[in-house]
């Protein structure tokens, strides 16, 4: 069956088409991502009402665009999956709207789907010409223990099907991709920051600042970053005016010198708590080269196998959202009622 899948939680538009055969498996035949980043970088972040009023803008012809390089046409789409939660809730409102109006219209079920977890799908993307090197995570895998590493999150999860996750730690704070997105702003870097340190950050020394990794006392899953965000502020501001722009680099690696260790850190802990071997990494900060290296480093010594997604499906896509809802369908779960409304926070907090 066709699933179309719709994304539009933060600032890009995208929509997917994924045939899944019964078991959820199956091929990504499109997926268009139309980034919202030229939108908001003179604000320095992204706006809500300009994300919303662009998805609604943008919609109809990304779906179209996805429809036409899948081959297939309205009526060849079995069953719509769109993120209802979480994110902005004036962007999710826009997709989810959209999802809503065009199930009723092709009399077709509707899938709710979770941002987070649907990041975790990611990993059961089938490797493609262009990722001939990604070794996709099969249910055959499970459990597995999985880090989402985002704009919105930082979560530490232990999934024991496809669908069905326990939070094992969360960030008390900002999220990482927050941290790197605010340290970029105070570098003076463009947005979004996340990829612009790791720019900056291939030029620079990681040992030139000691900058300290964020603890929960008695919860050593959970992660905090604000700490860190504080001490670049301060290493910056004992820097003469003059000296600031020439230490940026130094500044940006060993700030994400000190960004990744925090994830490595929870990562091999929950390895030896839970003694799973099988990891998966995603989500935008999913993305940075240094970190994958890093995480794939430390989990090797614990003889565990790290799967994560191709940098193109690391960042808020459609695909992941369909590959989620095939699972959901595989599994017998109910369509959404008809009507779905959006949710700015996870199910996996409200479950807290
Ligand atoms: O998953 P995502 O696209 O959106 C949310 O769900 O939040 O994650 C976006 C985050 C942003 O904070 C962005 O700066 C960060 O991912 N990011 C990166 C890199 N690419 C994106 N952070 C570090 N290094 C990167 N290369
Ligand atoms: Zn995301």
């Amino acid at each position: 069956m066709n699933v179309l899948g719709i994304e539009t939680s933060c600032d890009e538009t995208s929509a997917a088409v994924y045939a899944a055969r019964p078991d959820g498996a199956g091929d990504l035949k499109s997926n268009v991502v139309a980034s919202q980043v030229d939108l908001h970088a003179r604000f320095g972040g992204v706006v809500p009402e300009l994300s919303a009023r662009a998805h609604v803008e943008r919609l109809p012809a990304i779906v179209a665009e996805a429809l036409s390089r899948a081959g297939c046409a309205f009526c060849d789409v079995d069953a719509v999956a769109v993120t209802s939660r979480p994110g902005l809730l004036s962007a999710l409102l826009a997709g989810v709207s959209y999802a809503r109006g065009l199930a009723i219209a092709l009399d077709r079920p509707v899938y709710a789907v979770d941002h987070v977890k649907a990041h975790v799908a990611a990993a059961f993307l089938p490797a493609s010409p262009e990722t001939p090197e990604f070794q996709p995570l099969a249910p055959g895998d499970l459990p597995a223990l999985a880090m989402v590493a985002s704009g919105g999150h930082t979560v530490l999860l232990k999934m024991n099907g496809p669908t069905a996750f326990d939070v094992l730690g969360t960030t008390r704070d900002d999220a990482v991709g927050e941290a790197f997105d605010k340290v970029g702003h105070l570098l003076g870097l463009p947005f979004p920051g996340g990829p612009e340190i790791e720019r900056a950050a291939a030029g620079g020394d990681p040992d030139a600042f000691s900058f300290p990794i964020g603890v929960i006392r008695g919860h050593p899953l959970d992660f905090s970053f604000s700490g860190l965000k504080t001490a670049v502020l301060y290493a910056m501001a004992k820097l003469p005016a003059r000296a600031r722009r020439r230490r940026v680099a130094d500044l940006a690696a060993s700030f994400q010198k000190a960004a990744i260790a925090a994830l490595v850190r929870r990562a091999v802990a929950a390895g030896r708590e839970t003694q799973i071997r099988a990891f998966v990494l995603c989500g935008g900060v999913a993305a940075n080269h240094a970190l994958r290296a890093a995480m794939s480093a430390a989990l090797a010594t614990e003889g565990a196998r790290l799967t994560v997604p191709p940098v193109r499906y690391c960042g808020d896509t459609a695909a992941q959202v369909a590959r989620f809802a095939a699972f959901q369908i595989a599994e017998g779960a109910p369509p959404a009622d008809p009507g779905l409304d959006a949710c700015a926070t996870s199910e996996l907090f409200a479950l807290q």
